[in-house]
């Protein structure tokens, strides 16, 4: 039998957002790894007295894996709780996770990305948009020259901002994208934008107005930005 893991998507915040096949992985593990947020948010499954549970941070979390893994006997299965959806905006950890697991001994159990809330309340379709986030350490240049090809065509955007506290130069936050946006020549004052900050928490925030609004504006790092362009069209124009 050999270790096992769980890769789950835990919502963006609200437990009410976790589905019944995350907490039924979460029940089946010995071993719980995860940041400080994302364990927050599965506090109420999680039973301390049974389960060995290891808070992580960037700094920390290649050892504390490693440790896991070695640690667990065959059979045994272990969780690792991704905010919002796993498969989204996570693939540099979970990329790891797979090398040290073994990717057929892991399951990776989808959850409800902060981009889909963001979707929803913007009243903003996934399916018309450029979805891209930029809260990755590699290279960002071409994703910016797709955010650019997006909105010139029309298209509306749905977007994770970079947070970068200790390099200013890496910062791509909503105010950088603004900047970014007008000095590509696009008419910012005239392009409509929703920023949403601690989504589905008791301190959720909702920013409307124009992308020209957002230089010089700060937001939280836990915040998603949608680009709005969206035509409304139904199926009656279809008939
Ligand atoms: C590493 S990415 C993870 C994205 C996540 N996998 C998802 O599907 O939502 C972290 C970023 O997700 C966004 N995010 C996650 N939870 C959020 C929330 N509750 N409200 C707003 N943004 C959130 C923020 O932009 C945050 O910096």
């Amino acid at each position: 039998m050999p270790k096992v893991l769980f890769v789950i998507g835990v919502g963006p915040g609200s437990p009410s957002y976790l589905t019944d096949a995350a907490k039924e992985a979460i029940r089946r593990s010995q071993y719980i790894v995860g940041y400080r947020y994302t364990l927050s948010t599965i506090e109420s499954i999680i039973d301390r007295s049974r389960q060995k549970i290891f808070e992580v941070t960037m700094k920390t979390q290649e050892g504390i894996y490693t440790k896991v893994y070695d640690a667990m006997q065959d059979g045994e299965c272990c969780t690792v709780p991704f905010t919002g959806d796993a498969s989204f905006s996570e693939s540099e950890v979970v990329d790891r996770l797979l090398q040290i697991f073994g990717e057929e001994n892991v399951e990776i159990i989808p959850g409800i990305s902060s981009i889909q809330v963001a979707a929803a309340k913007s009243r903003v379709p996934i399916d018309k948009s450029l979805v891209v986030t930029f809260h990755v350490t590699g290279d960002i240049e071409q994703k910016k020259q797709d955010l650019l090809k997006a909105v010139s065509d029309g298209k509306s955007v749905i977007l994770l901002p970079r947070p970068w506290p200790n390099d200013p130069a890496k910062h791509f936050m909503q105010s950088d994208i603004a900047r970014f946006l007008r000095k590509s020549d696009i008419n910012t004052g005239g392009l409509k934008v929703w920023v949403f900050e601690h989504l589905t928490t008791d301190k959720e925030t909702i920013f409307r107005g124009n992308v020209s609004d957002l230089e010089g504006r700060d937001f939280s790092d836990l915040s998603v930005m949608v680009i709005d362009q969206v035509e409304r069209k139904t199926y009656l124009e279809f008939n």
